[in-house]
């Protein structure tokens, strides 16, 4: 990780920093761990879905309350076939084993990203998981699926045109909060912390809006060996930085 830690126990007075409330996460790194034991790639995302499985859990543990994560990028479909359909299945797989657990937990699922090329099946599950959970609101879980925080912006702003056109929008009345109301993540907060594993230094068209002020912390960690423990000392690093949002250092005013 970049930045030290923040130490264990603190002087007398010493205020302990909150933690972030909307953690997001690009889960790098499927491959290599496949790689270094001689499997198939596929097996790497398989072991994927079991660490965002103990994320989701560990998570609100940790006093998180929402959750995004990076499963499928518009640039993935580079990819070939088969590891195209490997995590069509296994967000497949997710959905229809877990949801029915995590809409019991008080879990709200949204999919973010393109609808529109989606096959047909994922697009009606995806469709009952957020319409199945819409009235939850202990937590939040975002799966970005098809995601591409450019393809995000421009759809946003062809919608913010169309409203516009109809008359729905005047032109003065265009600002970075009207703007924000047309993005997938509409009524999510800015993610707070952005956690990307296997030692990769990018944010690879990931939230580039809502990221704006986002901390980002980056670790070695393979994404199918991330655990509650790896959450946490993100959590700490987070705890460690001082987030400015633009103005000076408290103490220099
Ligand atoms: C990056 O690893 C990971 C992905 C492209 C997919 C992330 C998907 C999962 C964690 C599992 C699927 C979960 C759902 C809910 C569908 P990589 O393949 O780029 O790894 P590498 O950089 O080591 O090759």
């Amino acid at each position: 990780m970049s930045h030290a830690p923040a130490p264990a126990s603190e002087g007398a007075g010493a205020e302990r920093l909150p933690g972030p409330q909307h953690v997001a996460i690009i889960m790098d790194g499927n491959g290599r761990w496949a790689k270094a034991r001689g499997l198939p790639r596929a097996a790497g995302h398989e072991r994927g879905v079991e660490a965002l499985r103990r994320t989701v859990e560990a998570a609100p543990e940790l006093g998180i309350r929402y959750l995004t994560v990076f499963s499928f990028s518009t640039e993935n479909w580079r990819r070939p076939a088969a590891e195209v359909s490997a995590l069509f299945g296994l967000l497949k797989a997710y959905v229809q084993r877990d949801l029915g657990r995590l809409k019991k937990e008080g879990v709200r699922i949204r999919v973010i990203g393109r609808r529109e090329g989606l096959p047909a099946d994922i697009a009606d599950l995806v469709d009952k998981a957020e319409r199945e959970t819409e009235e939850n609101s202990d937590f939040f879980l975002n799966i970005a699926f098809n995601y591409g925080g450019r393809e995000e912006i421009v759809r946003a702003a062809s919608r913010l045109a169309e409203a516009v056109q109809r008359g729905d929008l005047s032109l003065e009345a265009i600002d970075e909060r009207a703007f924000e109301g047309f993005l997938d993540t509409i009524d999510i907060p800015d993610p707070d912390l952005l956690i990307r594993t296997s030692g990769e230094y990018r944010l690879s068209n990931f939230l580039l809006w809502q990221a704006a002020y986002s901390e980002l912390v980056f670790t070695d960690v393979l994404w199918p060996d991330f655990d509650k423990s790896a959450l946490q000392q993100a959590i700490t690093d987070f705890q460690s930085r001082e987030r400015r949002f633009g103005a000076v250092p408290s103490g220099a005013r």
